[in-house]
């Protein structure tokens, strides 16, 4: 059934003492793309690809800065305000001379990376405007033109703001196309670039960052991310620890010059088709909140910390020390339960919110370490170095019974329990495989969904009201962290299935005959109302949501309208070559007859168990 054409590009450089591919066995795919072999030119005869071998970073000294706390704009009103992209300079460890970076701010002395943590309030709606003040002709980073991207004709750095996980008008969801550039020029979908949040969602935590056709793993390597965070009455409960106990961790990676410039591949794996892009960036140093391996010092009692994963391609797996997590919340909103978790696996867009309790390690050190492998799961060696398996440091004071305050314990319920969306009434049932396409040599070109690029015509049309399942079928090697806009979905089951069988052509995926087992419901790290979901290779994933409202009503606006809303892989180098689908929402009213009470547990697990047997009569 696999249309398992060889490929053999002409690969026009010599192919000195290489790095070892990362892959032996791939799926070699006929690229019907005769524009890509343009570049077969033979000037790449001494160009060795820097994908795996980007020189070191000087090496730091860990823990030595503390930890940054951004800014914080607080919205409490319709009063528009003005947010812009800017070239600055930034410190990212005391030994590291100044870096570059673009960066958000309310001007170009404040802007900052990451960008100041723009707070909300539930049901305000917030207007930013967002202005780009980068001036540079081209991009600092190495910007490969052979993808399809922004392209300005008058030059520029396109940019185009996208706030993560909201229930926002298609204007103002950062649409790919609707970039705009200092100099006035922008992309086919701009309109505007005043943008309206509604914010009539559940507190949780977003975060905005570029999302400029083809260009934004260089924008948000570069510093153009930050947080959003909607309160309500009820967030933060009573319980739970505020204000500098309360603390925002934005975890990325990123390679250094001695300079202080970011390190950044100029050679790709494939040079004669794509001259500088590498399938995923991956640096040497850890970054939090915008420093190299801080500190903090902490009380020996509750914190909480919301972390958000912002590297272009790097899972985190963390943990610590004879201390655990307790998982209060996820993407979307806080979890019913709170559950214990030794360590947390957060893959790019993805935020985790949680409770840690210090008053066990009052008077020592603890150090936030990271085991994720890069790529995620299996790993190469080049990507994970002993430098990045630590991320920051807790130093915990002393026990002071005059100030500790005691410690109220985690709640066992977090919130009332929900509604939850039935995949029984599931109007479509959409099989979406995430193919990779590679080289002569094995070197992934391009990762694509359902075979399809941004440009092709949009194939995904949920109906308002409708109830979904998505299944994402991940025939690739690594994991792909899926992020679908304007909705939040749940995790259904995921199923793992024998990909040799598969690319045989002897079983199909659409009936029993390729799986390996049973599907198994959401791991620990995957439960609750999530907008980005990591699909692990050899697996299907299957997500279910319904396109309403957050609170199953429909949307305070018009949502068939505008430039529209994507799907996408969130490593940010597989976005950029073309892992990104449109989404169209068809207006009319489809009614929600689908939601089935949540309230008794003994309904619930009924409700799954059904959709798990339909599954199986589906396909048998
Ligand atoms: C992918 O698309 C190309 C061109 O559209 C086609 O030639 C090829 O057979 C497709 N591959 C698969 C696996 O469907
Ligand atoms: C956007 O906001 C600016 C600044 O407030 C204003 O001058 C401009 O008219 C607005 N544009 C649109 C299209 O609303
Ligand atoms: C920093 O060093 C790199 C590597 O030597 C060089 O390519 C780059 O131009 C330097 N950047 C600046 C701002 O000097
Ligand atoms: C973990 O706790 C044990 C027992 O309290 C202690 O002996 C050990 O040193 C701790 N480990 C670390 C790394 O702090
Ligand atoms: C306890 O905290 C108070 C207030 O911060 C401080 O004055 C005092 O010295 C501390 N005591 C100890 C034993 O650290
Ligand atoms: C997958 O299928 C191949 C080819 O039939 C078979 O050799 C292999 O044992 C299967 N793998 C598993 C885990 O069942
Ligand atoms: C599964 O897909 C194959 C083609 O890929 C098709 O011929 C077959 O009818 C499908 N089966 C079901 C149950 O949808």
């Amino acid at each position: 059934m696999l249309a398992a054409a060889l490929l053999h590009v002409r690969v026009a450089y010599s192919q000195p003492a290489m790095a070892v591919r990362r892959r032996s066995c791939c799926l070699l795919l006929l690229l019907a793309c005769s524009s890509c072999f343009q570049g077969a030119t033979g000037i790449y005869d001494a160009a060795i690809s820097q994908c795996q071998q980007l020189a070191p970073s000087p090496s730091l000294e860990k823990f030595v800065d503390k930890l940054p706390r951004p800014k914080v704009i607080r919205i409490s009103n319709a009063k528009q305000i003005t947010i812009g992209a800017f070239k600055i300079q930034q410190k990212l460890h005391r030994d590291l001379p100044p870096t570059t970076l673009y960066a958000y701010g309310t001007n170009s002395d404040t802007a900052s990376y990451p960008g100041p943590r723009i707070e909300v309030i539930q049901n305000v709606p917030s207007n930013i405007r967002w202005e780009n003040h980068i001036t540079d002709g081209k991009h600092m980073l190495a910007n490969d033109e052979s993808l399809m991207w922004a392209n300005p004709q008058s030059g520029g750095i396109p940019i185009v703001t996208h706030l993560h996980g909201a229930e926002v008008h298609s204007s103002s969801d950062g649409h790919p196309d609707a970039w705009f550039t200092a100099g006035g020029s922008h992309g086919s979908t701009y309109t505007t670039q005043n943008y309206t949040y509604p914010n009539a969602q559940p507190a949780t935590m977003l975060w905005y960052h570029d999302h400029a056709f083809g260009i934004t793993r260089l924008n948000v390597l570069a510093g153009l991310a930050g947080l959003y965070i909607i309160r309500s009455k009820e967030d933060p409960p009573a319980w739970m620890p505020t204000g500098k106990f309360e603390v925002q961790l934005v975890v990325q990676d990123k390679q250094f010059f001695f300079n202080g410039s970011i390190n950044f591949p100029n050679v790709g794996d494939s040079p004669a088709l794509h001259p500088q892009w590498c399938p995923e960036y991956f640096g040497d140093t850890v970054l939090v909140n915008g420093k190299a391996w801080p500190y903090l010092e902490v009380k020996p009692q509750m914190y909480r910390f919301r972390i958000l994963n912002a590297a272009n391609a790097r899972v985190f797996e963390l943990s610590m020390d004879n201390l655990s997590f307790t998982q209060i919340g996820t993407d979307q909103e806080l979890l019913e339960k709170p559950q214990s978790l030794k360590t947390l696996t957060i893959a790019p867009g993805e935020r985790v919110d949680c409770i840690v309790d210090f008053s066990t390690a009052a008077n020592s050190e603890v150090i936030l370490r990271n085991d994720g492998q890069a790529p995620y799961p299996e790993g190469d060696p080049a990507f994970s170095p002993e430098s990045t398996r630590s991320v920051m440091k807790f130093i915990i004071s002393k026990a002071n019974s005059s100030t500790q305050t005691q410690a109220a314990p985690v709640p066992a319920t977090l919130r009332e329990p929900q509604s939850l969306v039935s995949s029984q009434n599931a109007k479509e049932w959409r099989r979406n495989f995430m193919f990779e396409m590679d080289d002569s040599e094995g070197n992934p070109m391009s990762s694509l969904l359902s075979n399809l690029t941004w440009m092709d015509p949009v194939t995904e049309t949920p109906h308002q009201g409708a109830i979904e399942v998505w299944e994402f079928i991940n025939l690739t090697p690594d994991a792909h962290p899926m992020h679908i806009h304007l909705v939040h979905f749940r995790m259904l089951s995921q199923q793992e299935f024998n990909l040799t069988l598969w690319r045989e052509g002897a079983c199909q995926l659409n009936d029993s005959s390729c799986f390996l087992g049973a599907p198994s419901p959401a791991l620990a790290h995957q439960v609750g109302p999530k907008d980005t979901i990591l699909a692990m290779p050899n697996y299907v994933t299957r997500v279910v949501m319904q396109w309403t409202a957050h609170n199953g009503g429909a949307f305070g606006f018009d949502v068939s309208s505008g430039p529209g809303y994507l799907w996408h892989c969130h490593i940010l180098d597989h976005e950029d070559n073309d892992m990104m689908r449109p989404i169209r929402v068809v207006a009319d009213v489809v009614r929600p007859s689908a939601m089935v009470s949540m309230g008794a547990r003994r309904q619930l697990s009924g409700a799954l168990r059904l959709s798990f047997l339909l599954l199986l009569v589906l396909f048998s």
